[in-house]
């Protein structure tokens, strides 16, 4: 079997996609019509021409941009069961999905359409999932206690709250009191560090939000004494090659560090980012791939039990 076979036959987790990130253009523009919503882009071919980045900020504008044909609980969930679909035919059993109620809340829109939309996605999908909620790290921190106030109802529905969006500037000791509370409220944490902004703020994250998984992380490597933290407690990095290499963190996915997180001992997985922006392959030999497969269910936050029944023996 090709590795290209295995990568897409194994049985895996994905624990970083933002929901947002998934919506493809064809239902961009399927749904832009429905609600009257006008674009700058008016086809298929124009809107994946605007996919050429320069860093995160040149993405994040086109990103809510799209974001922006997302009116009705309908399109909510619509963008979502596609995802889900996508997902379940390349062997996702398992999905922890990000969504951002703040690129939606700020335009008008309820948090309950956005909520109810997903989730009534998630339970009618055909894989195992657990939730997200991601507060928009260059907005306030009283807009993230916001939004939090808004989620607790819905509590049950989310396993973690997580940190998204642009990152130089925004550190994760911005958010402190907003995290504290939601792990008060049995909520777990992960953030978004070390994508673009330096290992301090991976160590932030870890040491004042208190998160149990680092998202991206991969310029760890500038601090040795931190990489061998991360080893060493088995705090999981959910990496996204492709997304690195189409937001200039790495110039080509042949200089992309994944390896060298994986020789240092870190538990890092692979995973999409935002799939309908980013899309490709990564070079991987065989016995990687069953160990990221495997790193992507225990980084999970499955129970236990639930994780044995996916990890296959080495
Ligand atoms: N939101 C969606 N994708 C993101 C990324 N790669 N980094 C930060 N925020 C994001
Ligand atoms: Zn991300």
């Amino acid at each position: 079997m090709s590795v290209e076979t295995l990568i897409r036959q194994i049985p895996k987790a994905e624990l970083h996609i933002h929901i947002e990130g998934s919506l493809e253009p064809e239902l961009m523009l399927e749904i832009a019509e429905r609600n009257g919503v006008k674009l700058r882009y008016r086809s298929v071919d124009e809107l994946r021409r605007a996919y050429n980045f320069s860093d995160l900020q040149s993405f994040l504008d086109v990103y809510y941009a799209g974001a922006s044909v997302l009116r009705k609980e309908r399109d909510f969930y619509d963008m979502t069961a596609a995802y889900l679909r996508r997902a379940a035919a390349d062997n996702v059993r398992h999905a922890e999905i990000f969504f951002d109620p703040q690129t939606h809340t700020g335009r008008g829109i309820a948090f309950e359409t956005v909520i109810n939309g997903i989730t009534a996605a998630l339970r009618d999908g055909p894989i195992s999932t657990r939730l997200i909620l991601c507060f928009l790290r260059h907005l306030s921190a009283e807009s993230a206690m916001e939004t939090l106030e808004q989620a607790l109802p819905f509590k049950d529905r989310l396993v973690a709250v997580g940190l998204d969006s642009s990152e130089v500037g925004n550190p994760p000791s911005k958010f402190a009191a907003v995290f504290t509370r939601a792990r008060s409220e049995g909520l777990r944490a992960v953030a978004h560090a070390g994508e673009e902004g330096p290992p301090s703020y991976i160590r932030e994250a870890l040491d004042i939000l208190g998160v149990s998984r680092i998202d991206h992380g991969v310029r760890c490597v500038e601090d040795s004494q931190l990489v061998g933290e991360l080893a060493a407690r088995r705090i999981p990095l959910t990496v996204c090659p492709l997304s690195n290499v189409k937001l200039r963190v790495f110039r080509s996915i042949k200089d992309h560090n994944l390896r060298t997180l994986l020789r240092r001992g870190i538990v890092a997985t692979i995973n999409s980012d935002d799939p309908a922006y980013f899309g490709g392959y990564v070079d991987l030999t065989e016995s990687e791939v069953r160990q990221l497969a495997r790193n992507s269910f225990e980084a999970s936050f499955l129970s236990a039990e639930e994780k044995a029944t996916y990890i296959q023996p080495a």
